[in-house]
């Protein structure tokens, strides 16, 4: 049965759409009426190109589609990063390089290698730093004698230098990994009045700035993550421009995800009061899931399908695309109570924020949750008066639920 409240040409990858309101009312109505429903207009999200895709909106489809490789490809007709030609691979081949991008069996030699700088262990010893940097961040921001921007101020620092400090980049050279990690990033939204070019250049230099790290480890091993993922000419390990490109990946994949999971956790506590007193009086361990299953920062990822099959009643053919909305599955009423209530509580919370529990599954999720625990820990003690200037302003992307601006007041 079509979606009665469904225009035809609606397209959920329509950034102008996606970054006034999410959770989309239509997200509910599609749930109900069509959870696997074909979008057949031109969509903007790159990689979907042009002859549309299946939107599947269930929390029960979102992981089956993600749990079964083998039927839903990551690796046909990827596009996540626009490289310059000098990487010395034409951009296909490049594009396979980044571990989202891959298939098994590629992707469990890969991941199996680079999840030894993600172990319970690895994480452990950044907390002190991560910590002090926390407290930091949040120190210098309740400076400020009036309102400020707390996505620059607070949000935006945390998550990079966790990555700086996981791959130990040298204090001297974060500005510029900072900068274009930024680029990178930001090319979809007009207003940063960066080019499609300019993050392809970024991407360029932030690559052969890891290789060259890399490279170094192969002739002087240190006792870093870094040696330890490139110092060995063999299979269980990756070559450098393999680490060059881990690299990248993580810059986009740890870096605006994280700040953007910090500033919503921060807009929705200032909108629920009495969730920031509670948090306050009691910090529970459920926080940072529940920020990230009520904003969903990454709305959508996608696959391609190997071979024909069905999916919610729908017959899918070998080729089409199909696009996961996590931001749709993380409040299907199906398996969450009140699935629009923003709740620190909320246990259990089998939220899809962090993918669907297949083999792409967050890396750096520990990592992620760390970061939002010690950002709220620092700023409940040192500014819990925190009070909201006007309405955030948003990013402009078609799969990033993302906040450019949110102007606090410490009080
Ligand atoms: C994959 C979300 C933070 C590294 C993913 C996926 C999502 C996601 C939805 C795709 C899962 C799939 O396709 O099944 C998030 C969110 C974050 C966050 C919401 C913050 C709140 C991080 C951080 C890092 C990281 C801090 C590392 C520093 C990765 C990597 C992958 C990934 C490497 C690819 C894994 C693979 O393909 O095997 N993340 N992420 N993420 N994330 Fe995160």
């Amino acid at each position: 049965m079509p979606c009665p409240a469904l225009p035809d040409g609606f397209d959920f990858t329509d950034p102008d759409l996606l970054h006034h309101r999410v959770p989309l009312p239509e997200f509910a109505e599609l749930r109900r009426a069509e959870p696997v429903r074909w979008i057949p207009q031109p969509p903007n999200l790159a990689g979907f190109q042009d002859e549309g895709y299946w939107a599947v909106t269930r929390h029960a489809d979102v992981r089956y589609v993600s749990t079964h490789p083998e039927l839903f490809s990551s690796s046909l007709n990827t596009a996540i990063i626009r490289f310059n030609d000098h990487i010395e691979r034409d951009a296909i081949d490049a594009q396979r390089l980044i571990l989202l991008n891959m298939d098994p069996p590629e992707h469990t030699r890969v991941r199996q290698i680079v999840q030894r700088g993600f172990t319970p262990r690895a994480i452990r010893a950044l907390e002190q730093r991560l910590r002090d940097r926390a407290l930091a961040i949040v120190g210098s921001a309740r400076a400020h004698s009036g309102p400020f921007d707390f996505v620059t101020e607070v949000a935006c620092e945390l998550p990079l230098q966790a990555i700086a400090e996981l791959i130990g980049i040298p204090q001297d050279d974060r500005v510029k990994i900072f900068e274009w990690s930024n680029r990178m990033i930001a090319y979809d939204d007009p207003e940063y009045a960066i080019t499609e070019e300019v993050g392809a250049e970024s991407a360029t230099e932030l690559i052969s700035y890891a290789m060259n790290m890399a490279a170094d480890r192969k002739q002087c091993p240190a006792k870093d993550i870094v040696s330890t993922l490139v110092a060995a000419e063999d299979e269980g390990n990756l070559g450098s421009d393999e680490f060059g490109f881990f690299v990248l990946m993580l810059s986009v994949a740890g870096n605006e995800t994280t700040r953007n999971a910090i500033t919503h956790g921060m807009h929705a506590f200032l909108t629920h009061p009495e969730q920031w007193e509670l948090y306050k009086r009691t910090r529970p361990a459920t926080t940072a899931e529940e920020i990230v299953r009520w904003a969903t920062p990454v709305v959508s990822f996608q696959r391609t399908a190997t071979q024909d099959t069905e999916l919610g009643g729908k017959r899918i053919r070998k080729g089409d695309r199909v696009g996961l909305f996590y931001a749709s599955a993380n409040h299907d009423p199906e398996v969450f109570a009140n699935p629009d209530d923003f709740d620190i509580t909320r246990d259990p919370n089998p939220h899809l924020g962090f993918g669907g529990g297949g083999p792409h599954y967050c890396l750096g999720k520990s990592l992620a949750v760390l970061e939002i625990d010690l950002i709220f820990h620092a700023i409940a003690d040192a500014m819990p008066d925190l009070s909201l200037v006007g309405d955030p302003r948003r990013l402009r992307s078609a799969w990033i639920n993302g906040v450019k601006e949110l102007q606090v007041d410490a009080g």
